[in-house]
């Protein structure tokens, strides 16, 4: 039976300050850990078994998945002591997956699309790899797939910075979505014990050795990498689940109390015992957290609130992630731009009248229980 492995050991530097508190992989979108999304479509895809390639805060991941039973899958861990690289870590988890071909996953992507015809496909190829690819307009922050279109073999792999438009053209190019199934020939390819890159070090000799193809996926993929992705993983996921259930334009969880006078903009998305007191105006885009209280005459649109966030009267949020146990005080203006957030960590208390906003060209971030007491600009 098919195993599948997970990378969840990177730092997660880019989503920071978020990821000081919670690895990246834990960090929840649609109310459930990124991760935990992947482990569903791998049990449904007849997994039973997943190995957890943790390094950075492990403790976290341990603690909060255990050895799986809650979501009825089998989960082993590996020993990473400090990160070994996507490879490196791959190497460590040789003992579970020595036998059978399996999935591996990098675990900050958020994806929908069947993983059990993409191993119907890998098991017609013969190689020793299968990556999913998804075309993109701009590649530059992925790894870059060459392809061959009449074999769908992969001829070369060009990880972020070793791709040039130049050479290869522009427009629209596959990518390494960070979802392949490999065969256990692969850790032939490893050296143990030492720090290695699977899209550097690996993927550019078995592309070589002509035993890499690529399968082409739909749907929705976004990877969580930074803040304004995580933003937007979180959106697009909500207008998938809009999309298919075409009676509702917005999702609103249980025991919700939202004033008559509340004008809602969809799509948005609303946890359960949320509250929005009168004359708000939410969305579009807003996904708003389980537990929040927003107070009178506030407007929330394009922002991300997580849990037990409280908003007082008359605050104006836009373009803006905030983190659990956030409150923010009356007449707050948090306003960032479309790749530029103004984004909270947990705990974080913004006095009343104080204003941040994000400047064109970076995001404003405040870190875990700071309180603000001046404008940020
Ligand atoms: N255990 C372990 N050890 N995990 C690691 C390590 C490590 O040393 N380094 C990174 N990871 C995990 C991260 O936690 C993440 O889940 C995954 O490996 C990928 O690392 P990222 O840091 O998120 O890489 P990226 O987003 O810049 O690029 C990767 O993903 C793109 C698709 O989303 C590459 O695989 C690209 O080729 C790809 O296009
Ligand atoms: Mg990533």
């Amino acid at each position: 039976m098919t195993k599948g492995l997970i990378l969840s050991g990177g730092w997660g530097t880019r989503l920071r300050p978020l990821t000081c508190t919670i690895p990246k992989t834990l960090i929840p979108v649609g109310n459930k850990p990124v991760i935990e999304r992947q482990m569903e479509l791998l049990k449904s895809a007849g997994v039973k078994e997943i190995v957890l390639a943790v390094s950075v805060m492990s403790e976290y991941l341990k603690n909060y998945f255990g050895d799986g039973e809650r979501l009825g899958i089998k989960i082993h861990y590996t020993n990473e002591q400090s990160p070994m690289g996507t490879a490196g870590a791959l190497k460590l988890a040789e003992i579970f997956l020595k036998n059978d071909n399996f999935f591996m996953l990098n675990g900050d992507v958020i994806l929908n699309f069947n993983f059990k015809e993409m191993l119907r496909v890998h098991e017609n190829f013969e190689g020793i790899g299968t990556i999913a690819s998804r075309q993109v307009e701009d590649p530059s922050r992925y790894g870059v797939l060459i392809i061959d279109e009449e074999s769908q073999k992969i001829l070369k792999f060009l990880e972020k910075d070793e791709f040039d438009s130049g050479e290869h053209g522009e427009g629209t190019m596959p990518v390494n979505a960070g979802v392949y199934i490999l065969e256990p020939e692969v850790f032939s390819y490893i050296e143990p014990h030492r720090k290695l890159s699977i899209e550097r070090d690996i993927f550019p000799k078995l592309a070589a050795a002509k035993n890499l193809h690529h399968y082409p996926i739909t749907g929705i993929w976004k990877d969580i990498g930074k803040p304004y992705e995580l933003l937007n993983g979180n959106i697009l996921l909500m207008k998938d689940i809009l999309e298919k259930s075409p009676n509702s334009e917005n999702i609103i969880e249980k025991n919700v109390d939202i004033h008559d006078s509340v004008k809602i903009y969809p799509p948005v998305s609303i946890g359960e015992n949320t509250v929005i007191r009168q004359d708000c105006s939410i969305g579009p885009d807003a996904v708003i957290g389980n537990n929040v209280y927003v107070e009178e005459g506030c407007s929330i649109s394009e922002s991300l609130i997580y849990d037990e966030v409280y908003i007082s009267k008359n605050v104006m949020i836009k373009n803006a992630i905030i983190a659990d146990n956030c409150l923010v005080r009356k007449r707050a203006k948090l306003e960032g731009n479309k790749e530029n957030l103004v984004i909270l960590a947990d705990h974080v208390q913004i006095n009343e009248e104080i204003k941040i906003i994000a400047p064109k060209d970076r995001s404003l971030t405040v870190c875990h229980h700071e309180v603000v007491k001046e404008d940020i600009e």
